[in-house]
Protein backbone atom coordinates (compact mmCIF):
# COMPACT_ATOMS: atom_id res chain seq x y z
CA UNK A 1 0.00 0.00 0.00
CA UNK A 2 1.44 3.42 -0.48
CA UNK A 3 1.14 6.27 1.93
CA UNK A 4 0.57 9.89 1.60
CA UNK A 5 1.96 12.10 4.60
CA UNK A 6 0.39 9.72 7.76
CA UNK A 7 -2.49 7.56 6.08
CA UNK A 8 -1.90 4.07 5.32
CA UNK A 9 -4.27 2.93 3.27
CA UNK A 10 -6.44 0.20 3.86
CA UNK A 11 -8.02 -0.12 0.25
CA UNK A 12 -6.88 -0.44 -3.09
CA UNK A 13 -6.56 2.93 -5.21
CA UNK A 14 -6.49 2.30 -8.67
CA UNK A 15 -3.79 3.10 -10.64
CA UNK A 16 -4.78 6.70 -12.05
CA UNK A 17 -6.00 7.64 -8.05
CA UNK A 18 -2.45 7.03 -6.81
CA UNK A 19 -0.88 8.83 -9.92
CA UNK A 20 -3.14 11.88 -9.33
CA UNK A 21 -3.35 11.96 -5.66
CA UNK A 22 1.21 12.00 -5.60
CA UNK A 23 0.94 14.62 -8.52
CA UNK A 24 -1.15 16.32 -5.68
CA UNK A 25 1.08 15.61 -3.27
CA UNK A 26 3.96 17.07 -4.94
CA UNK A 27 2.43 20.33 -5.50
CA UNK A 28 1.69 20.78 -1.72
CA UNK A 29 4.66 19.48 -0.20
CA UNK A 30 6.98 22.08 1.32
CA UNK A 31 10.48 20.92 0.96
CA UNK A 32 13.09 22.24 3.85
CA UNK A 33 14.74 24.04 0.78
CA UNK A 34 11.39 25.90 -0.16
CA UNK A 35 10.89 26.60 3.40
CA UNK A 36 14.26 28.23 3.23
CA UNK A 37 13.99 30.41 0.23
CA UNK A 38 10.37 31.80 1.37
CA UNK A 39 12.21 32.64 4.92
CA UNK A 40 14.77 34.95 3.36
CA UNK A 41 12.29 36.29 1.01
CA UNK A 42 10.19 36.94 3.80
CA UNK A 43 13.11 38.69 5.73
CA UNK A 44 13.69 41.02 2.79
CA UNK A 45 10.19 42.13 2.56
CA UNK A 46 9.95 42.54 6.51
CA UNK A 47 12.99 45.01 5.86
CA UNK A 48 11.89 47.07 2.67
CA UNK A 49 8.34 47.38 4.70
CA UNK A 50 10.04 49.14 7.73
CA UNK A 51 12.21 51.50 5.41
CA UNK A 52 9.00 51.90 3.64
CA UNK A 53 9.67 50.49 0.39
CA UNK A 54 6.30 49.43 -0.73
CA UNK A 55 7.56 49.11 -3.88
CA UNK A 56 9.19 45.91 -3.00
CA UNK A 57 7.13 44.98 -0.11
CA UNK A 58 3.91 43.35 0.14
CA UNK A 59 4.19 43.64 4.18
CA UNK A 60 2.83 46.94 5.27
CA UNK A 61 5.17 46.69 8.70
CA UNK A 62 2.85 49.08 10.82
CA UNK A 63 4.04 50.61 13.65
CA UNK A 64 1.16 50.47 16.12
CA UNK A 65 2.55 53.39 18.81
CA UNK A 66 2.37 50.78 21.71
CA UNK A 67 6.04 51.55 23.09
CA UNK A 68 5.83 48.71 26.14
CA UNK A 69 4.49 45.55 27.38
CA UNK A 70 2.93 44.66 30.23
CA UNK A 71 4.73 42.79 33.06
CA UNK A 72 1.63 41.68 35.06
CA UNK A 73 1.27 44.12 37.27
CA UNK A 74 -1.15 46.65 35.31
CA UNK A 75 -4.34 46.67 37.36
CA UNK A 76 -7.59 48.23 36.09
CA UNK A 77 -11.20 48.05 34.49
CA UNK A 78 -11.44 48.25 30.87
CA UNK A 79 -14.12 48.09 28.26
CA UNK A 80 -12.52 45.75 25.35
CA UNK A 81 -14.01 45.71 22.08
CA UNK A 82 -13.06 42.86 19.44
CA UNK A 83 -13.63 42.82 15.72
CA UNK A 84 -13.02 40.53 13.04
CA UNK A 85 -14.76 38.14 11.97
CA UNK A 86 -18.61 36.94 12.68
CA UNK A 87 -18.70 38.05 16.25
CA UNK A 88 -18.83 41.13 18.12
CA UNK A 89 -17.31 40.49 21.29
CA UNK A 90 -17.86 43.64 24.30
CA UNK A 91 -16.20 42.53 27.73
CA UNK A 92 -15.10 44.27 30.36
CA UNK A 93 -11.96 43.48 31.70
CA UNK A 94 -10.36 43.76 35.22
CA UNK A 95 -6.74 43.54 35.37
CA UNK A 96 -5.80 42.86 38.77
CA UNK A 97 -1.64 42.57 38.87
CA UNK A 98 0.08 39.86 40.24
CA UNK A 99 -0.61 38.44 36.59
CA UNK A 100 -4.15 37.79 37.48
CA UNK A 101 -7.30 39.52 35.59
CA UNK A 102 -11.10 38.59 35.49
CA UNK A 103 -13.45 38.94 32.45
CA UNK A 104 -17.31 39.74 31.49
CA UNK A 105 -18.46 39.41 27.23
CA UNK A 106 -21.28 39.20 25.66
CA UNK A 107 -20.40 37.94 21.87
CA UNK A 108 -22.86 39.96 19.49
CA UNK A 109 -24.00 38.36 15.71
CA UNK A 110 -22.41 39.90 12.58
CA UNK A 111 -24.97 39.39 10.61
CA UNK A 112 -24.10 39.18 6.25
CA UNK A 113 -25.46 41.89 5.63
CA UNK A 114 -23.66 44.03 8.77
CA UNK A 115 -20.26 42.78 7.05
CA UNK A 116 -20.87 44.85 3.60
CA UNK A 117 -23.63 47.72 4.98
CA UNK A 118 -21.88 50.98 5.50
CA UNK A 119 -20.15 51.57 7.88
CA UNK A 120 -22.25 53.91 9.82
CA UNK A 121 -24.47 51.44 10.25
CA UNK A 122 -21.71 48.91 11.02
CA UNK A 123 -20.64 51.26 13.97
CA UNK A 124 -24.02 51.95 15.23
CA UNK A 125 -24.30 48.35 15.51
CA UNK A 126 -21.40 48.11 17.56
CA UNK A 127 -22.56 51.18 19.82
CA UNK A 128 -25.41 49.91 20.55
CA UNK A 129 -24.19 46.31 21.35
CA UNK A 130 -22.11 48.28 23.93
CA UNK A 131 -24.80 50.33 25.44
CA UNK A 132 -26.51 47.05 26.01
CA UNK A 133 -23.79 44.85 27.49
CA UNK A 134 -23.30 48.19 30.02
CA UNK A 135 -27.18 47.96 31.12
CA UNK A 136 -27.55 44.61 31.51
CA UNK A 137 -23.91 43.04 32.85
CA UNK A 138 -24.84 46.64 35.42
CA UNK A 139 -21.16 47.55 34.51
CA UNK A 140 -20.58 50.38 36.29
CA UNK A 141 -21.05 48.46 39.45
CA UNK A 142 -18.67 46.03 38.67
CA UNK A 143 -15.58 48.24 38.13
CA UNK A 144 -13.45 48.25 40.92
CA UNK A 145 -10.83 51.04 40.21
CA UNK A 146 -12.33 53.37 37.84
CA UNK A 147 -9.02 54.11 35.37
CA UNK A 148 -9.51 57.89 34.76
CA UNK A 149 -11.86 59.00 37.94
CA UNK A 150 -14.40 60.29 35.49
CA UNK A 151 -17.53 58.08 34.76
CA UNK A 152 -15.98 58.04 30.95
CA UNK A 153 -15.28 54.64 30.55
CA UNK A 154 -11.98 53.82 28.53
CA UNK A 155 -12.56 51.33 25.82
CA UNK A 156 -9.56 49.52 24.09
CA UNK A 157 -11.12 48.20 20.27
CA UNK A 158 -9.35 45.20 18.67
CA UNK A 159 -10.25 45.35 14.84
CA UNK A 160 -8.51 43.02 13.20
CA UNK A 161 -7.90 44.69 10.14
CA UNK A 162 -5.17 46.22 8.01
CA UNK A 163 -5.07 49.82 10.08
CA UNK A 164 -2.45 52.36 9.52
CA UNK A 165 -1.69 53.87 12.60
CA UNK A 166 -0.85 57.54 13.18
CA UNK A 167 -1.46 57.57 17.42
CA UNK A 168 -2.27 54.79 19.86
CA UNK A 169 -5.76 56.17 19.37
CA UNK A 170 -6.43 57.17 15.87
CA UNK A 171 -5.54 54.88 12.69
CA UNK A 172 -6.41 54.83 8.89
CA UNK A 173 -8.31 51.69 7.30
CA UNK A 174 -6.04 50.33 4.73
CA UNK A 175 -8.48 47.47 3.14
CA UNK A 176 -10.94 45.18 4.05
CA UNK A 177 -10.00 41.44 4.66
CA UNK A 178 -11.49 38.44 5.43
CA UNK A 179 -14.77 38.46 3.85
CA UNK A 180 -15.82 42.44 5.39
CA UNK A 181 -16.62 45.14 2.49
CA UNK A 182 -18.48 47.75 4.20
CA UNK A 183 -17.94 51.13 1.90
CA UNK A 184 -16.77 54.40 3.93
CA UNK A 185 -14.29 52.84 5.85
CA UNK A 186 -10.93 53.20 3.83
CA UNK A 187 -8.91 55.65 4.06
CA UNK A 188 -10.39 56.69 7.36
CA UNK A 189 -10.43 57.17 11.17
CA UNK A 190 -11.58 54.10 12.94
CA UNK A 191 -11.36 55.60 15.73
CA UNK A 192 -13.10 58.34 15.14
CA UNK A 193 -15.97 56.62 13.31
CA UNK A 194 -16.48 54.78 16.46
CA UNK A 195 -16.46 57.22 18.55
CA UNK A 196 -19.03 59.61 16.47
CA UNK A 197 -21.70 56.62 16.56
CA UNK A 198 -21.23 56.23 20.38
CA UNK A 199 -21.12 59.71 21.11
CA UNK A 200 -25.01 59.76 18.34
CA UNK A 201 -26.12 56.62 20.37
CA UNK A 202 -25.50 58.98 23.83
CA UNK A 203 -23.08 55.51 25.30
CA UNK A 204 -20.60 57.49 27.48
CA UNK A 205 -17.84 56.04 26.29
CA UNK A 206 -14.33 56.72 25.58
CA UNK A 207 -11.87 54.76 22.43
CA UNK A 208 -8.57 55.34 24.03
CA UNK A 209 -6.86 52.68 21.85
CA UNK A 210 -7.14 50.39 18.62
CA UNK A 211 -4.79 47.40 18.32
CA UNK A 212 -4.93 45.02 15.76
CA UNK A 213 -5.65 41.28 17.43
CA UNK A 214 -1.94 40.36 16.99
CA UNK A 215 -0.95 42.96 18.45
CA UNK A 216 -3.37 42.45 21.65
CA UNK A 217 -2.29 38.86 21.39
CA UNK A 218 0.82 39.86 22.13
CA UNK A 219 -0.10 42.03 25.19
CA UNK A 220 -2.09 39.73 26.90
CA UNK A 221 0.64 37.24 26.63
CA UNK A 222 2.79 39.34 28.06
CA UNK A 223 0.98 39.76 31.15
CA UNK A 224 1.26 36.75 31.70
CA UNK A 225 4.44 35.78 30.43
CA UNK A 226 8.14 37.22 30.58
CA UNK A 227 9.95 37.19 27.40
CA UNK A 228 7.03 37.77 25.03
CA UNK A 229 8.24 38.76 21.51
CA UNK A 230 5.19 37.69 19.07
CA UNK A 231 2.10 37.36 18.65
CA UNK A 232 0.25 35.44 16.16
CA UNK A 233 -3.18 34.74 14.86
CA UNK A 234 -4.15 31.49 13.23
CA UNK A 235 -7.73 31.60 12.90
CA UNK A 236 -10.19 33.08 10.19
CA UNK A 237 -7.47 35.13 8.77
CA UNK A 238 -3.54 34.92 9.52
CA UNK A 239 -1.22 38.12 10.87
CA UNK A 240 2.11 38.25 13.01
CA UNK A 241 3.15 41.36 15.21
CA UNK A 242 6.27 41.17 16.87
CA UNK A 243 8.79 43.61 19.23
CA UNK A 244 11.36 45.81 16.91
CA UNK A 245 13.81 48.35 17.46
CA UNK A 246 12.58 52.13 17.01
CA UNK A 247 15.47 52.41 15.60
CA UNK A 248 14.93 49.83 12.26
CA UNK A 249 11.39 51.69 11.83
CA UNK A 250 12.60 54.31 9.44
CA UNK A 251 8.63 55.18 8.27
CA UNK A 252 8.73 57.10 11.31
CA UNK A 253 10.36 60.24 12.16
CA UNK A 254 10.37 61.30 15.80
CA UNK A 255 10.98 57.64 17.43
CA UNK A 256 10.82 58.04 21.33
CA UNK A 257 11.03 54.71 22.79
CA UNK A 258 13.76 52.40 22.25
CA UNK A 259 11.05 49.67 21.47
CA UNK A 260 8.09 49.17 19.54
CA UNK A 261 5.60 46.72 18.56
CA UNK A 262 4.87 46.42 14.89
CA UNK A 263 2.05 45.14 12.96
CA UNK A 264 3.80 42.91 9.97
CA UNK A 265 0.16 42.31 8.19
CA UNK A 266 1.98 39.11 6.67
CA UNK A 267 -1.40 37.83 5.04
CA UNK A 268 -0.36 39.90 2.30
CA UNK A 269 3.04 38.00 2.07
CA UNK A 270 4.54 37.93 -1.55
CA UNK A 271 0.90 39.04 -3.00
CA UNK A 272 1.93 38.65 -6.52
CA UNK A 273 2.93 34.91 -6.18
CA UNK A 274 6.66 35.25 -7.07
CA UNK A 275 8.08 32.71 -4.67
CA UNK A 276 4.90 31.37 -3.01
CA UNK A 277 4.45 27.90 -4.56
CA UNK A 278 0.47 28.84 -5.17
CA UNK A 279 -1.47 26.07 -6.81
CA UNK A 280 -4.42 26.23 -9.79
CA UNK A 281 -6.52 25.47 -6.59
CA UNK A 282 -5.15 28.32 -4.80
CA UNK A 283 -5.83 30.42 -8.15
CA UNK A 284 -9.03 30.02 -8.37
CA UNK A 285 -9.62 30.58 -4.76
CA UNK A 286 -7.98 34.09 -5.25
CA UNK A 287 -10.01 34.81 -8.04
CA UNK A 288 -13.37 34.04 -6.99
CA UNK A 289 -12.50 35.67 -3.42
CA UNK A 290 -13.92 38.97 -2.45
CA UNK A 291 -10.42 40.90 -2.55
CA UNK A 292 -8.56 38.90 -5.61
CA UNK A 293 -4.52 39.56 -5.71
CA UNK A 294 -3.97 40.44 -1.95
CA UNK A 295 -3.76 38.41 1.17
CA UNK A 296 -2.67 35.55 -1.06
CA UNK A 297 -0.39 33.80 1.70
CA UNK A 298 -3.19 34.37 3.98
CA UNK A 299 -5.55 32.30 1.42
CA UNK A 300 -3.36 29.42 1.81
CA UNK A 301 -3.03 29.04 5.84
CA UNK A 302 -6.36 30.33 7.27
CA UNK A 303 -10.04 28.83 8.66
CA UNK A 304 -11.60 31.19 5.99
CA UNK A 305 -10.23 29.46 3.09
CA UNK A 306 -8.54 25.89 3.58
CA UNK A 307 -11.99 24.25 3.02
CA UNK A 308 -12.42 26.34 -0.07
CA UNK A 309 -9.02 25.11 -1.43
CA UNK A 310 -10.13 21.37 -0.52
CA UNK A 311 -13.16 21.75 -2.20
CA UNK A 312 -11.48 22.80 -5.32
CA UNK A 313 -9.28 19.75 -5.34
CA UNK A 314 -11.69 17.39 -4.90
CA UNK A 315 -14.25 18.68 -7.65
CA UNK A 316 -10.53 18.30 -9.55
CA UNK A 317 -10.41 14.59 -8.66
CA UNK A 318 -14.60 14.45 -9.36
CA UNK A 319 -14.40 16.08 -12.83
CA UNK A 320 -11.21 13.73 -13.44
CA UNK A 321 -14.08 10.69 -12.29
CA UNK A 322 -11.36 9.63 -9.54
CA UNK A 323 -13.60 10.41 -6.31
CA UNK A 324 -17.39 9.47 -5.60
CA UNK A 325 -17.53 7.77 -9.25
CA UNK A 326 -17.46 11.36 -10.75
CA UNK A 327 -20.56 12.35 -9.31
CA UNK A 328 -20.57 15.79 -6.64
CA UNK A 329 -23.71 17.16 -5.10
CA UNK A 330 -25.41 20.01 -4.57
CA UNK A 331 -23.88 21.31 -1.85
CA UNK A 332 -20.20 20.27 -2.44
CA UNK A 333 -20.44 22.78 -5.92
CA UNK A 334 -21.43 25.72 -3.36
CA UNK A 335 -18.61 28.15 -3.31
CA UNK A 336 -17.02 28.14 0.42
CA UNK A 337 -19.60 25.17 1.58
CA UNK A 338 -16.99 23.16 2.63
CA UNK A 339 -15.52 24.58 5.75
CA UNK A 340 -12.83 24.12 7.21
CA UNK A 341 -13.96 22.60 10.65
CA UNK A 342 -14.73 19.39 8.70
CA UNK A 343 -11.17 18.96 7.55
CA UNK A 344 -11.00 19.42 11.12
CA UNK A 345 -13.05 16.39 11.56
CA UNK A 346 -11.66 14.51 8.65
CA UNK A 347 -8.58 14.81 10.10
CA UNK A 348 -9.17 13.70 13.54
CA UNK A 349 -10.73 9.78 12.00
CA UNK A 350 -8.18 7.47 12.50
CA UNK A 351 -10.18 4.25 12.37
CA UNK A 352 -9.20 1.98 9.75
CA UNK A 353 -13.08 2.49 7.89
CA UNK A 354 -13.62 5.68 7.85
CA UNK A 355 -17.56 5.57 8.76
CA UNK A 356 -17.02 9.15 10.99
CA UNK A 357 -15.98 10.71 7.39
CA UNK A 358 -18.80 9.01 5.52
CA UNK A 359 -20.99 10.55 8.45
CA UNK A 360 -19.38 14.03 6.92
CA UNK A 361 -20.16 13.58 3.33
CA UNK A 362 -23.39 12.51 3.87
CA UNK A 363 -24.80 15.05 6.42
CA UNK A 364 -23.20 18.14 5.73
CA UNK A 365 -22.36 17.67 1.85
CA UNK A 366 -25.12 15.59 0.67
CA UNK A 367 -22.53 12.93 -0.98
CA UNK A 368 -24.11 9.83 -0.21
CA UNK A 369 -21.85 7.03 -2.48
CA UNK A 370 -18.53 7.04 -1.21
CA UNK A 371 -16.35 4.20 -1.08
CA UNK A 372 -13.39 3.28 1.50
CA UNK A 373 -10.94 4.30 -1.18
CA UNK A 374 -13.39 7.27 -1.61
CA UNK A 375 -12.92 8.44 2.18
CA UNK A 376 -9.03 7.62 2.30
CA UNK A 377 -8.70 10.36 -0.63
CA UNK A 378 -10.70 12.46 1.27
CA UNK A 379 -8.62 12.43 4.00
CA UNK A 380 -5.77 12.15 2.11
CA UNK A 381 -6.64 15.78 0.54
CA UNK A 382 -6.72 17.54 3.83
CA UNK A 383 -3.68 16.39 5.17
CA UNK A 384 -2.17 18.19 1.94
CA UNK A 385 -3.92 20.94 2.58
CA UNK A 386 -3.56 21.19 6.74
CA UNK A 387 -0.06 20.65 6.68
CA UNK A 388 1.08 23.11 4.00
CA UNK A 389 -0.69 25.79 6.32
CA UNK A 390 1.24 24.86 9.13
CA UNK A 391 4.39 24.41 7.22
CA UNK A 392 3.95 28.12 6.14
CA UNK A 393 2.77 29.56 9.22
CA UNK A 394 5.62 27.87 10.63
CA UNK A 395 7.99 29.51 7.96
CA UNK A 396 6.55 33.27 9.12
CA UNK A 397 7.01 32.59 12.13
CA UNK A 398 10.62 31.03 11.87
CA UNK A 399 11.22 34.32 10.15
CA UNK A 400 10.53 37.31 12.76
CA UNK A 401 12.07 34.74 15.22
CA UNK A 402 15.36 34.91 12.80
CA UNK A 403 15.13 38.65 12.95
CA UNK A 404 14.90 39.18 16.39
CA UNK A 405 17.91 37.19 17.06
CA UNK A 406 20.11 38.64 14.36
CA UNK A 407 22.08 42.14 13.99
CA UNK A 408 19.26 43.85 12.99
CA UNK A 409 16.74 42.45 15.47
CA UNK A 410 16.16 43.40 18.69
CA UNK A 411 15.34 40.46 21.40
CA UNK A 412 18.84 39.31 21.28
CA UNK A 413 20.25 42.97 20.93
CA UNK A 414 23.02 41.12 19.35
CA UNK A 415 23.90 38.89 16.52
CA UNK A 416 23.02 34.93 16.55
CA UNK A 417 23.24 32.27 14.69
CA UNK A 418 20.31 32.07 12.48
CA UNK A 419 20.16 28.46 13.18
CA UNK A 420 21.15 26.76 16.49
CA UNK A 421 22.79 23.29 16.38
CA UNK A 422 22.95 20.74 18.61
CA UNK A 423 25.81 22.40 21.27
CA UNK A 424 23.68 25.77 21.52
CA UNK A 425 22.24 26.15 24.62
CA UNK A 426 18.80 27.60 25.61
CA UNK A 427 17.71 29.06 28.76
CA UNK A 428 13.83 28.40 29.32
CA UNK A 429 12.38 31.14 30.58
CA UNK A 430 9.29 28.88 30.13
CA UNK A 431 6.23 30.38 32.38
CA UNK A 432 5.98 32.76 35.12
CA UNK A 433 7.99 35.72 36.87
CA UNK A 434 11.76 36.74 36.15
CA UNK A 435 13.42 36.82 39.52
CA UNK A 436 15.11 40.13 39.01
CA UNK A 437 12.05 41.42 37.09
CA UNK A 438 11.30 44.82 39.11
CA UNK A 439 7.50 45.06 40.19
CA UNK A 440 6.91 48.62 39.33
CA UNK A 441 3.93 49.15 38.44
CA UNK A 442 2.18 49.83 34.64
CA UNK A 443 3.72 49.07 31.12
CA UNK A 444 6.81 50.79 30.83
CA UNK A 445 9.66 49.57 29.09
CA UNK A 446 11.16 46.30 29.71
CA UNK A 447 14.59 45.60 30.00
CA UNK A 448 13.62 41.69 29.47
CA UNK A 449 15.63 40.25 26.29
CA UNK A 450 16.21 37.00 24.56
CA UNK A 451 19.55 37.04 26.11
CA UNK A 452 20.13 36.92 29.41
CA UNK A 453 23.34 39.10 31.75
CA UNK A 454 25.70 35.96 31.13
CA UNK A 455 24.58 36.28 27.11
CA UNK A 456 22.74 33.12 27.14
CA UNK A 457 19.82 33.01 24.93
CA UNK A 458 16.69 32.46 26.54
CA UNK A 459 13.36 31.18 25.10
CA UNK A 460 11.21 33.11 22.88
CA UNK A 461 7.17 33.27 23.53
CA UNK A 462 4.98 33.62 20.95
CA UNK A 463 1.45 34.43 22.12
CA UNK A 464 -0.96 32.87 19.72
CA UNK A 465 -4.76 32.90 19.15
CA UNK A 466 -6.97 31.74 16.66
CA UNK A 467 -9.03 28.51 15.66
CA UNK A 468 -6.93 27.11 13.28
CA UNK A 469 -3.58 26.47 15.76
CA UNK A 470 -6.00 25.70 18.53
CA UNK A 471 -8.75 23.20 17.23
CA UNK A 472 -7.22 21.64 13.84
CA UNK A 473 -5.22 18.54 14.48
CA UNK A 474 -1.47 17.99 14.24
CA UNK A 475 -1.24 21.77 13.72
CA UNK A 476 0.66 22.69 16.47
CA UNK A 477 3.18 19.80 15.51
CA UNK A 478 3.20 20.12 12.47
CA UNK A 479 4.41 23.71 12.90
CA UNK A 480 7.18 22.61 15.12
CA UNK A 481 8.02 20.23 11.98
CA UNK A 482 8.50 23.54 10.24
CA UNK A 483 10.24 25.42 12.93
CA UNK A 484 12.62 22.54 13.55
CA UNK A 485 13.85 22.67 9.86
CA UNK A 486 14.26 26.41 10.06
CA UNK A 487 15.69 27.01 13.06
CA UNK A 488 17.56 23.72 14.16
CA UNK A 489 17.14 20.83 16.69
CA UNK A 490 16.60 22.80 19.62
CA UNK A 491 13.72 24.95 18.02
CA UNK A 492 11.54 23.87 20.78
CA UNK A 493 13.66 25.04 23.81
CA UNK A 494 13.87 28.56 21.61
CA UNK A 495 10.34 29.09 20.43
CA UNK A 496 7.87 28.34 23.25
CA UNK A 497 3.97 28.52 20.76
CA UNK A 498 1.70 28.94 23.88
CA UNK A 499 -2.31 30.01 23.54
CA UNK A 500 -3.43 33.51 24.54
CA UNK A 501 -6.38 33.21 25.94
CA UNK A 502 -8.76 35.06 24.84
CA UNK A 503 -5.51 38.20 23.19
CA UNK A 504 -8.19 40.46 21.89
CA UNK A 505 -10.13 41.27 25.33
CA UNK A 506 -7.30 41.48 27.44
CA UNK A 507 -5.36 42.87 24.69
CA UNK A 508 -7.49 45.46 23.82
CA UNK A 509 -8.18 46.95 27.74
CA UNK A 510 -4.25 46.96 28.21
CA UNK A 511 -3.74 49.05 25.23
CA UNK A 512 -6.53 51.02 26.61
CA UNK A 513 -4.62 51.00 29.86
CA UNK A 514 -1.27 51.90 27.93
CA UNK A 515 -2.91 54.92 26.18
CA UNK A 516 -4.57 56.29 29.17
CA UNK A 517 -1.65 56.11 31.45
CA UNK A 518 1.07 57.20 28.91
CA UNK A 519 -0.15 58.59 26.17
CA UNK A 520 -1.97 61.40 28.13
C1 LIG B 1 -6.31 39.59 8.40
C2 LIG B 1 -6.23 41.07 8.78
C3 LIG B 1 -5.24 41.27 9.91
C4 LIG B 1 -5.57 40.33 11.06
C5 LIG B 1 -5.63 38.90 10.57
C6 LIG B 1 -6.00 37.91 11.67
O1 LIG B 1 -5.09 39.22 7.86
O2 LIG B 1 -5.83 41.83 7.67
O3 LIG B 1 -5.25 42.60 10.35
O4 LIG B 1 -4.61 40.45 12.07
O5 LIG B 1 -6.58 38.79 9.53
O6 LIG B 1 -7.25 38.16 12.21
Amino acid sequence: SVSFTHTKHHAKWSDKQTEALAKLAKEFTLSTAQLEHLTSAFLDQMQSGLAGDHKSSDLAMIPTFVAGRPDGHERGSYLALDLGGTNLRVCLITLKGNHELESHSRAFKVSDHLQEAHISELMDFIAISIKEFITSEHISSKIVEHPSGSDTLELGFTFSFPVTQTAIDAGMLLRWTKGFSCPGAVGNDIVQLLQEALNRNEVNVHVAALVNDTVGTLLAHSYKHPNTFIGAIFGTGTNGAYVEATRSIKTMSHPTAKEMIVNIEWGNFDKDKRVLPVTPFDNKLDRESINPGVHVFEKMISGMYLGEITRNILLHLIDHRLLFDGTSSQKLNTHWAFETKFMSQIESDTSATLIPIAQILEQELGIYLNTQVDREIVKAVCQMVGKRAARLSAMATAAVVRRGLSVEGHFAGHGYPLKLSEGDHVFGARTGVHKNETATEGVHERTDSAVDHGGNLQQINVGIDGSVFEHYPHFKERMFEGLTELLGPRAKELVALGIATDGSGVGAALAALIATKHCR
